[in-house]
Order: structure tokens, then sequence, then C-alpha cells
């Protein structure tokens, strides 16, 4: 059978990839399907480049974790989305901690982002410069970046990484945009804005966190549409597929139709630039200790065999 990244650019779209974490590259069978380039082309850090990661105490920045999966991706060829820059969760106290004037909390935002972008320019394809920042009913979260910044924030975090590595494309990247609501409208009205007032923004992030069966292509390829239309590009970036355990034999098949549909909805907008897995094998899913009684959400099993979603995602790249 073809591998993934083969079928990707086949279909003329840039990567097929996944995230992965610092902890599992000792797992060497789990590495040795990671590093095939053909499977894979993209990686994503699902961790090691997050705030609390890289600058644990103001202006003290550790790029170990980071530096570890750029060169993995590096000596296998392969693109990375560095994911992320500016979100509410995985931040150290002291950002959370501390009442910050407007003055202050811009100068840690752009020093931030300023270094760590400056440290991995050239290495990235994309930079998830904003996560998440919509509450599912389209108004901003509240966090301490808007509480003190109002939606500023976003513009001050997209600058700097301009600033910081020109070639890299900048993302905001966001859950339940594959829905048409209130959410993808709010992040339309953001792009719209960000676009009139000339403040950088390449593309965004659709994560896509489904439930078995909940997959619509109508909404997913209308919402990818609206902001093509914008002049941003997109792209799947967390793509899984959770089933309420215990996985039958029907819901394998259900979960290939929902992976193939997916990858199919991405094949029929050209400005879908790639799909990125939430991690390839059950063995390290995110889902089973987020979502209890939920699982076998990725298309490599717990014992890194292939599952029907596998043939899903090939036949989705082949549609
Ligand atoms: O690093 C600590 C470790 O020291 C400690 O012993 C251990 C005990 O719980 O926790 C470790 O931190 C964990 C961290 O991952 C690193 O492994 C956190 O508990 C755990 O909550 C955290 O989960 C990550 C989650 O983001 C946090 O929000 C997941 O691995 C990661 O896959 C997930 O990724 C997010 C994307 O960034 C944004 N979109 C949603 C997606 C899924 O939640």
């Amino acid at each position: 059978t073809v591998a993934l990244n083969v079928a990707a650019k086949a279909a003329g779209k840039l990567y097929f990839g996944t995230a992965t974490d610092n902890p599992e590259l000792t797992n060497t069978a789990y590495v040795t399907i990671l590093n095939n380039t053909a499977m894979f082309g993209q990686l994503t850090p699902g961790n090691s480049m997050k705030w609390d990661a890289i600058e644990p105490e103001q202006n003290v920045f550790d790029f170990t974790g980071g530096d570890q999966i750029a060169d993995l991706a590096e000596q296998t060829g392969k693109i990375i989305r560095g994911h992320n820059l500016v979100w509410y969760s995985q931040l150290p106290s002291w950002v959370t901690d501390t009442t910050w004037t407007a003055e202050t909390l811009t100068s840690v935002i752009q020093t931030h982002v300023t270094t760590e972008v400056s440290h991995y320019a050239g290495k990235i394809y994309a930079w998830d410069v904003i996560n998440e920042p919509f509450n599912d009913d389209g108004t901003f979260r509240t966090d301490v970046f808007y509480d003190t910044l109002n939606s500023t924030y976003i513009n001050i975090a997209l600058t700097a990484a301009r600033a910081a590595d020109p070639d890299a494309k900048l993302y905001i990247n966001e859950y339940n945009l594959e829905y048409t609501g209130a959410k993808i409208d709010a992040m339309v009205q953001l792009v719209t804005d960000l676009k009139a007032s000339g403040t950088p923004i390449d593309g965004i992030g659709i994560e896509s966190h489904y439930i078995l069966g909940d997959v619509s292509a109508s909404e997913l390829q209308t919402n990818m549409e609206a902001l093509t239309a914008l002049g941003v590009e997109v792209a799947i970036t967390e793509l899984d597929v959770r089933i309420d355990l215990p996985a039958t034999d029907a819901d394998l098949e259900q979960q290939k139709s929902d992976y193939e549909t997916v990858v199919g909805v991405c094949m029929a907008v050209s400005g879908c630039v790639g799909v990125t897995i939430w991690d390839y094998t059950d063995y390290y899913s995110w889902i089973p200790a987020t979502f209890p009684g939920y699982g076998a959400a990725c298309p490599w099993d717990e014992n890194l065999v292939p599952k029907p979603a596998y043939d899903g995602i090939v036949l989705g790249f082949q549609s």
C-alpha cells in the first residue's frame, strides 16, 4: 500500500504529517515509523515548543526539547509546523500570576515571540502564532493576554513573528472550526480585520479533533472556502477521530470513512496545504487521558499496526 506523505504529494499537497513528543523518541519501533519520510513529511512538536517549555522563567530560554524535534525533522527531510507561541494553556506561572500593564505584557509577548521565532528562523514552514483565541460562542477567550490587551495581543504577536522570520507562514490555530456557526464566523471576521489593518496572517489551522461519525464534509468545506476566499491558506493541523470504547469493527470502518472524508475535503480545496494527525498511534494519543472512555482515535493502533483509517487517508488523497 502507498505511504501517506507520498500519497499527499502525489495529490498535489505539501505534506502529510504527525505530531510527536520528546518522551516518545526513546521508543525505537515508534521512531522507525516516524522517521520514514515517505510516511510523514511534516512534524509538529506536541509540547516542547510551548511557552512553559521554552521560557519557563522570564528571559530564561530553553530550546532543548524543541531542538531535538527540529533536528530530527531536519535529518529526515521533514517540514516543521512550530506549535505554538501565544496560548492560554501551558503558560508558566510567571506569566499567569503577574499583574501586567499593557506596556509590560506587550514587551513580554514581543520578547517571547521574537526570541523563539529567531532561534528557529529558516527551519519552520509555519508557526501557530496564536492558538485557540476563541470561545465556542465566537467571543474572544478571556485570558491574561485578552484581559490586559484586548485582541491587540494578536496583532502584537503576529507582527513580532513576521519580523523575526519573514519566510515562516504565520497561522492562527483553533478547534471547532469544523462546523458552521459562531466560532468560524468569528475567525472569518478576525482574518478580515487583520487583513484590513495590514497585520501579517498567512494561514488558519483547523485542528479537527473529531468524534466518530460527526464529520460534516459540507460544513468543513464551506468553512475552508470562507477562509481561503480571504487570501489565507488553511491546513488540517491536529486530526484524530475518537471512539467511544470499546471500538467495534463497525466503528473502525466508520473511522476509516471519517478520515477519508476529512482528507477528501482538503483535496477539494486548493488552499488546503496539508494534513497533520495528532500523533499517529493510539499508544501515544492524548484522548484517553482527556476524554475518559474514549480512545482509538489514531490511524495506527497501540501496537503500531495500521488500522482501516490508514486506508481511508489514502482514499481521501486519491479522491
Ligand atoms: O511535563 C509534565 C511532567 O513533568 C509531569 O510529570 C506529567 C504528569 O501529568 O505532566 C507533564 O505535563 C503534561 C504535558 O502534556 C507534557 O507531557 C501535561 O500533564 C499534559 O496535560 C499535557 O498535555 C498536552 C496538552 O496539549 C496540554 O494542553 C498534550 O500532550 C498535547 O497533545 C495537547 O495538545 C493540544 C494542542 O497543543 C492544542 N490543541 C489541542 C491539543 C490537545 O489537547
